[in-house]
C-alpha cells in the first residue's frame, strides 16, 4: 500500500500510545517499513539512525541475523505456549541463564510481558509476602516523585505525575512519596551530596513514621528515565538500600529503562552493589525484539508463598503470554550477543567519547543547553530558555518535540521528554553511527538560533 493511503488510514483507525492525538490527526506521520542495523528505514526509502532503541528496548540492532534465526528456529517447533501448569525449554533455559547475572539476593524469576506487568507484579508480592508472613498491615509504599512504573493502575500509583495520570488520581491507592534527588532542578545545583543527604534524611522520616504500614520502597536505580533522565547521586541508592533494610521494608528496584546494559552495566543496580529484594526488568530483555518482562523476587519471599493449595498461600496472577517462548528465545540470543559483541565495553567506550564531545565541542556552552545528564549512553540533555536561571520554555512551545521533528531531517529518529532531548541509542551502536547521532544533535542545537 502506498505511503499516502497507509497515513490516511492509520489516522481514520489509530489511537496512537502517549501522543496527543489532535496534532496527530493534522501530520503526516512517518511510516517505518523496514530496518537495517542500527537504522529505520521509512516508505520512502529514508534512513534514520534510531536514537531512542525504539523507545528504550532495542540493544543489537534491527535485523540481526542470530536473532532473527533464534526466532526463525523457535518458530519451527512452538510459537506459544502457556506457563500455566506447563513449562518450555526456552523459559527454563532462559531463567537458568538470567540467575547466573542478575544480583545475588535474587533466584526466582516470575515472567510476564511488559513494564508495568513486571512492577505491577512485584508490588502484589511485596503486600503478600507481609500477609504471608503474618503482617498483613504493611500494604502502603515509598515512590519517588516523578518516577515513572507503566500505566496500570498499580504501576501509577507508585509512579504518578500530574500530567499522566491526574484523572486516574482517585483510582490510585496510597504512597508515601520522597523527594528523587534531581540536583539541577534542586535548590542546590552544584551540591550533590547536599541534595543527597537532604533527600536521604527525607526517606528516612516517611520510614520512621510509617515503616509499620510499609510493604517496599520502589526505585528506578541510578537513572529515574522518564522523569527526564535524572541521574541520582553516587551512593543514593545505596543509602536506599541501607535504609530498607534498616527499617524492615523491601526494596524493589525496576531496571525496566535501565537493565540490560545501557548503564554500561547489565543492571544498574550493580554500580552500588545493590542487592534488592525484587527487581523488574522488561524491554531490553529480548534485545527489543519481542514482549518479554520478568520480576525476580528472593529465596525467602519465594518460600514465604509456600504452602498446601488452601491456606491462600498461592501467587494467584498471570498474563496469557506469559514467558512467550518465541520471545524466550530472543532473549537468549540477545544475552549470546551480549558476550559475543562485548556489548557492554562498547556502551563504556561510546560514554568516554560522548564525554569528550560534550567537552570538546562545548555543547554544555550553547545558548539553550541548561543540563547533560547521562549514566551510560542514557542521556538527557535540558533545553532551557535562559541557562543562568534555568527558566523552563512555555511547554506550549512544544521546543522539544520541535527539536526531535527537526532531527529527522537529519536522519535521526529521537523522542524527547518535555524539553529534554532523550538520547539513547541500542547498547551496541558502533562508534561510527553513535558520533554520527550526536554530532547531528550538537549541530540542530546550534541550528536552534535560528528557529526558537
Ligand atoms: C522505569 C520504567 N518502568 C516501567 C515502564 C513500563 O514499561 P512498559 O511500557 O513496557 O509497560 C517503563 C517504561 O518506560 C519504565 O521506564
Amino acid at each position: 500500500m502506498n505511503t499516502d493511503d497507509l497515513r490516511q488510514l492509520d489516522r481514520r483507525h489509530i489511537w496512537h500510545p502517549f501522543t496527543p492525538m489532535k496534532l496527530w490527526l493534522e501530520s503526516d506521520p512517518l511510516v517505518i517499513a523496514a530496518a537495517d542495523g542500527m537504522h529505520l528505514i521509512d516508505s520512502d526509502g529514508h534512513r534514520y539512525l534510531d536514537g531512542v532503541s525504539s523507545l528504550w528496548c532495542n540493544v543489537h540492532g534491527h535485523r540481526v541475523p542470530e536473532m532473527d534465526e533464534a526466532i526463525r528456529r523457535q518458530l519451527g517447533r512452538v510459537a506459544h505456549s502457556t506457563m500455566l501448569g506447563l513449562t518450555h525449554e526456552p523459559a527454563v533455559l532462559l531463567a537458568d541463564r538470567l540467575m547466573q547475572i542478575v544480583p545475588k539476593s535474587l533466584k526466582k524469576i516470575f515472567y510476564s510481558d511488559c513494564g508495568a506487568t513486571a512492577t505491577e507484579i512485584a508490588f502484589k508480592l511485596a503486600v503478600q509476602y507481609w500477609h504471608n508472613t503474618g503482617q498483613p498491615r504493611k500494604t502502603e509504599f515509598v515512590g519517588f516523585t516523578e518516577a515513572y512504573h507503566g500505566d496500570t493502575v498499580g504501576a501509577m500509583s507508585v509512579g504518578r505525575t500530574e500530567a499522566f495520570h491526574k484523572p486516574y488520581f482517585p483510582l490510585l491507592f496510597k504512597v508515601h512519596f520522597s523527594p528523587t534527588p534531581f540536583v539541577y532542578r534542586s535548590e542546590f545545583p552544584n551540591d550533590p551530596e547536599r541534595v543527597k543527604t537532604e533527600c536521604l534524611a527525607a526517606l528516612e522520616k516517611i520510614l520512621q513514621e510509617h515503616s509499620a504500614t510499609l510493604a517496599a520502597i520502589c526505585i528506578e536505580p541510578i537513572v529515574q528515565g522518564a522523569a527526564g533522565m535524572i541521574v541520582h547521586p553516587a551512593g543514593f541508592l545505596r543509602e536506599v538500600r541501607r535504609l530498607a533494610t534498616e527499617y524492615g521494608v523491601l526494596l524493589i528496584c525496576d531496571e525496566v529503562a535501565v537493565g540490560f546494559g545501557r548503564t554500561g552495566r547489565m543492571f544498574a543496580a550493580e554500580h552500588e552493589n545493590v542487592e534488592p529484594d525484587l527487581m523488574c526488568v522488561a524491554k531490553g530483555i529480548t534485545g527489543g525484539y519481542l514482549p518479554l518482562a520478568a520480576t525476580f523476587a528472593t529465596q525467602k519471599i519465594f518460600d514465604s508463598f509456600l504452602g498446601e493449595p488452601w491456606e491462600g498461600k498461592t501467587f494467584f496472577h498471570g498474563h496469557t503470554y506469559t514467558g512467550n517462548p518465541l520471545a524466550c528465545a530472543a532473549a537468549l540470543a540477545s544475552l549470546d550477543l551480549f558476550d559475543k559483541n562485548n556489548v557492554l565495553e562498547n556502551v563504556r567506550s561510546n560514554v568516554d567519547a560522548f564525554n569528550d564531545f560534550a567537552l570538546k565541542k562545548e555543547l554544555r556552552h550553547r545558548p539553550f543547553v541548561g543540563d547533560i545528564r547521562y549514566k551510560g549512553t542514557m542521556i538527557g540533555i535540558e533545553l532551557v530558555e535562559e541557562q543562568k536561571s534555568r527558566k523552563r520554555f512555555d511547554p506550549r512551545r512544544r521546543v522539544g518535540a520541535e527539536f526531535c521533528m527537526r532531527m529527522r531531517k537529519r536522519g535521526v529518529i529521537l523522542r524527547p521528554l518535555g524539553d529534554v532531548i532523550v538520547i539513547m541509542p541500542p547498547p551496541a551502536m558502533g562508534r561510527e553511527d553513535f558520533m554520527q547521532l550526536i554530532d547531528a544533535v550538537a549541530v540542530e542545537m546550534s541550528a536552534m538560533e535560528t528557529w526558537i
